[in-house]
């Protein structure tokens, strides 16, 4: 299987979450574009759902799926999203695709996350992925010296604006034994929005593509 199609198998395999009548949290990147494909198929089983970032808005409407703005939304049974490493713990780096932001609001909502991802992205230690902090623009420097203070080496991401105009730094080199207190200790850095790690409220069930089929790791 190549690995687009492991992603669309766990695409389909998500849909078993999803709650009938209610609204779903999706998600963003090439993944999640592949269980919005999927989650056409039962649209008209579904109220609607609420979109992680603009592009995924837009896939969500280009398949006639009524999207819900968050704050219309009081409750979200099941949230849909891929990760760029995940661990048998469920903690997970994300924001490859820059929303970690909204990906982590409408996750909050959730009463279930949903991870959806290929074999390549379950690691023993996460940190090889640089991990992608959302900085307001006028701190971008010194959120990047205090990044580098907590050994990390610190990239903006060329020419790239989150939905919510704001840039992305791009941690390398961190080895993270401590995805609860490294996220919270990030998150306390002035002018930081939000960080790619998802431990505080991580995953509960993970749908990972193996050429053996679809593994499931977490509680159902
Ligand atoms: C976007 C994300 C994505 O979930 C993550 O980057 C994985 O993307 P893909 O499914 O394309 O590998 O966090 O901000």
């Amino acid at each position: 299987m190549t690995q687009d199609e492991l992603k669309q198998a766990v695409g389909r395999a998500a849909l078993k979450y999803v709650v009938e009548g209610e609204i779903v949290g999706v998600g963003t990147g090439s993944t999640a574009n592949c269980f919005i494909d999927a989650l056409a198929g039962m649209k008209d089983r579904i109220k609607g759902a609420v979109a992680s970032s603009e592009a995924t808005r837009k896939r969500l409407e280009g398949h006639g799926i009524p999207v819900f703005d968050l704050n219309d939304v009081s409750d979200i049974p099941v949230y849909v999203d891929g990760a760029d490493e995940i661990t048998v713990e469920m903690h997970m780096i994300k924001g490859g695709g820059g929303a970690q932001t909204r990906e982590k609001i409408v996750a909050a909502v959730a009463r279930q996350f949903v991870c959806i991802a290929d074999g390549s992205k379950l690691v023993p230690v996460l940190g090889k992925f640089p991990l992608p902090v959302e900085v307001i623009p006028m701190a971008r420097a010194q959120v990047a010296r205090e990044l580098a203070r907590l050994g990390g080496s610190p990239v903006l991401r060329e020419g790239f604006v989150t939905d919510n105009g704001n840039l992305i730094l791009d941690v390398h080199g961190l080895e993270i034994v401590d995805p609860v207190g490294l996220e919270t200790r990030i998150d306390q850095i002035v002018g930081v929005v939000t960080n790619g790690l998802f431990a505080r409220r991580p995953a509960d069930v993970c749908l990972l593509g193996t050429a053996t089929g679809v593994q499931t790791l977490g509680r159902e």
